[in-house]
């Protein structure tokens, strides 16, 4: 029985003011591995990834370009491209090849102006630990030595539209959500959406339309996040919050900016989801414990400044 659906957040692709700023955060503080370099691109993966690139930075400004979701079984984009006509979202057919590395599949736009495309097949280079009798971990990891981005988080100003979009056009569900109320469609400041058992794939909160908040990289543990921080004050990386835990998914965590000031999150914890589990509701008076369960406020950066 093949899976079906969303498997993960595949790529970010993200803008970059100075690429050899970039070049020198994502590759040598993140550890990232460089795979691909243009004039104006630089393609990134972390090491327990086994696709071509799951970061792209292209030259010229700040904020997200776009997302790719990969999916489970080439049938899905099919799937996906029927669930989008029907949610109406225009959509547009990408060729193999438009991306580097990447097969065909679909473009779109969502109802908050972002651009996600759905796609089966990307070059598999593999891990350099490989997939026979392999080590934990390669050992001559630069930096953070990020193993592979988690999840973005984006502004909407309807989140209620793109809680519904990601569920009824990309088979997400809700893990979590911070509503304004408990009332049956009552409206909705932020949601966690998951596509299988990762306790977000997507976040979306309320905000300006097309707007990236973070995208975030999975660390193991604590002490992960912990020596991340360490290399970030080597690195001189500025920081917006962390560590600390959230409610909110009860990830750890540290959120901190690129050099062009895209923000970041090094991520790990969570637990695992499942669509059956039920969605948390968090209400307003409990936003500051679920976004930092710790401190429990919010400083005015995390929730203004946006790329
Ligand atoms: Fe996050």
């Amino acid at each position: 029985m093949p899976l079906h659906g969303v498997t993960r957040l595949g790529y970010v692709h993200a803008r970059v003011t100075n690429l050899d700023a970039a070049k020198a955060h994502y590759g040598q503080t993140l550890g990232l591995y460089p795979m691909h370099e243009t004039e104006d691109r630089l393609y990134f993966k972390g090491w327990d990834e086994w696709d071509h690139h799951s970061v792209v930075l292209e030259a010229g400004g700040v904020g997200l370009v776009k997302l790719g979701y990969k999916v489970n079984d080439p049938a899905d984009i099919d799937v996906i491209e029927r669930n989008a006509q029907n949610f109406g979202v225009t959509i547009e057919r990408m060729s193999s090849g438009d991306n580097l590395e990447t097969g065909d599949g679909i473009r779109m736009i969502t109802p908050s102006e972002h651009v996600i495309e759905i796609y089966h097949s990307m070059t598999r280079v593999g891990t350099e630990v490989g997939f026979h009798n392999p080590e934990v971990f390669p050992r001559h990891l630069v930096g953070v030595g990020a193993p592979r981005i988690e999840h973005a988080l984006i502004t909407a100003d309807d989140v209620n539209l793109m809680d519904a979009f990601f569920h009824d056009v990309l088979g997400f569900y809700a893990t979590e959500r911070v509503v304004e109320s408990l009332d049956d469609g009552a409206m909705m400041i932020g949601t966690w959406m998951a596509a299988g058992n990762n306790v977000h794939d997507i976040a979306v909160i309320k905000g300006p339309q097309g707007k990236l908040h973070h995208f975030a990289f999975h660390l193991a543990d604590w002490s992960e996040i912990k020596r991340a921080g360490q290399l970030f004050a080597m690195d001189d990386v500025p920081i917006d919050v962390g560590p600390t835990q959230h409610g909110i998914t009860r990830g750890e965590t540290i959120y901190f900016f690129d050099p062009s000031g895209n923000r970041n999150e090094v991520f790990a914890g969570g637990y695992v989801a499942y669509p059956d589990r039920g969605t948390v509701n968090w209400t307003p008076e409990a936003l500051g414990k679920g976004i930092f369960y710790i401190q429990r406020e919010l400083n005015e950066r995390f929730t203004t400044v946006l790329t």
